[in-house]
């Protein structure tokens, strides 16, 4: 940032740095300038309470264009229209059901982003030509400062280069986006660490797309009858939800999934882990808090087993708290991938509450590397079909 890069021809990436617990006054005044950027077509990187996102104004279809070049995005997955306040809901969507009503009074601000009949003000390039826009208002303090000073609804994906692992932190947008876009805003971690849950209200019974911040327990609390999408739809056919089709999460190296009784996990991840260090492989290990300290002294052991072999662990959380975990998934994987392992292995953890979304991305992540082991939980939820 220092050296001037546009004095060379790149385009610069302006960083911004907010305090997050300042007042909605002070955030709104110090966002003034990212504001700007928004109501002139730029795009802006900034934190919500899930992951970071990549805004622009959503009623210009060049911004919307920059975002897709920004990501290197596929022109078919349509992005998500996040507001401020209710009000901003009536130009965005033609019509809003009593259940999204409901949804909406309840989750709203939060990370449930509600699939609704898209108005005309919305241009087809938002929505990758379907009649339906995807709107959510997030609860972070920045973004909701940052869409109420540009006065505009801001169309924002993960801000990730198409196909990675989200960011939870302004490095890593920085280490996919510096150069691409036109802004970050810094305001610290994203805590929730996973993307909001997708329901498609234009359907019924609801179907969550995407399982997410808000669970399916919580959703059901509220309309019982809400299903999960299953089936394979979404890795070829056509699907429900344009973004299934394409890779997600993906850390650079490839990741296995280790599913089965926890014993029966370590012991797999260490046979593995072993094998690998023997070829000589650098060895990256995705685990709970748990599993990183019954494997700790063997790793010790096993790590100089190999000549150039090594084993990295990211720890995320203790396996008793989905929520720990959920925040430290994706920044794990991009650990390991920083230390350049030539594989990842994988722990899972239970599909319940927050821990669907959390199998959900892991199974994405693996695209297809599961590796079943004794006492499998028989949870249809999980099952490889369920991708998104
Ligand atoms: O938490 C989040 O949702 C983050 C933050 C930045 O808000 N955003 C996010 O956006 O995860 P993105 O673009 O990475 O994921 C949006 C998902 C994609 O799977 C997309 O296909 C789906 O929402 N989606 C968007 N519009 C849709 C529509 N009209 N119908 C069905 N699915 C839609
Ligand atoms: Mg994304």
């Amino acid at each position: 940032m220092s050296d001037a890069p546009e004095k060379r021809g790149k385009p610069t990436t302006v960083l911004i740095v907010v305090d997050p617990s300042g007042s909605a006054e002070r955030l709104e005044a110090e966002l003034g300038e990212a504001a700007r950027v928004l109501r002139d077509g730029g795009t802006v990187a900034f934190p919500t309470e899930t992951v970071y996102g990549l805004g622009g104004n959503a009623l210009d279809r060049r911004a919307v264009a920059r975002i897709f070049a920004a990501k290197g995005r596929p022109q078919d997955n349509p992005l998500i229209v996040h507001i401020a306040d209710m009000g901003a809901l009536g130009s965005i969507a033609s019509s809003v059901s009593p259940g999204a009503r409901a949804l909406a009074d309840r989750f709203w601000p939060g990370p449930l982003t509600l699939i609704l009949p898209k108005s005309d003000a919305i241009p087809d390039e938002v929505t990758a030509g379907l009649d339906s826009v995807a709107v959510r208002m997030p609860s972070h303090p920045v973004a909701a400062a940052l869409i109420r000073a540009a006065g505009v609804p801001v169309a924002a994906p993960s801000a990730n280069i198409s196909g990675r692992p989200s960011p939870t932190s302004a490095e890593h947008v920085w280490h996919d986006m510096a150069g691409r876009i036109d802004m970050l805003v810094d305001g610290g971690s994203a805590d929730i660490g996973v993307e909001s849950t997708v329901i498609d209200m234009t359907c019924s019974p609801p179907m969550i797309l995407r399982p997410g911040g808000i669970t399916l327990e919580e959703i059901r609390e509220v309309i019982p009858e809400t299903v999960v999408l299953t089936g394979g739809e979404g890795l070829d056919g056509p699907a429900k939800s344009p973004g299934l089709r394409h890779r997600h999460y993906s850390p650079e190296a490839q990741m296995w999934l280790v599913i089965g009784e926890w014993d029966a996990q370590v012991d797999e991840i260490k046979s593995r882990a072993a094998a690998g260090v023997r070829l000589g492989r650098r060895v990256g290990l995705l685990v709970s808090t748990e599993t990183a300290a019954k494997l700790c002294t063997w790793i010790r052991d096993c790590g100089g087993e190999g000549p150039a072999g090594e084993i990295i662990v990211a720890e995320i959380g203790s396996r008793n708290d989905a929520s720990q975990v959920a925040s430290g998934l994706f920044d794990g994987m991009r650990r390991l991938d920083a230390a350049e392992v030539d594989m990842m292995l994988a722990e899972s953890y239970d599909a319940r509450g927050m821990g669907l979304a959390i199998m959900n991305r892991l199974m994405r992540a693996a695209g297809g590397r599961i590796i079943r082991v004794q006492g499998e939980a028989g949870n249809d939820l999980i099952s490889e079909k369920s991708i998104e």
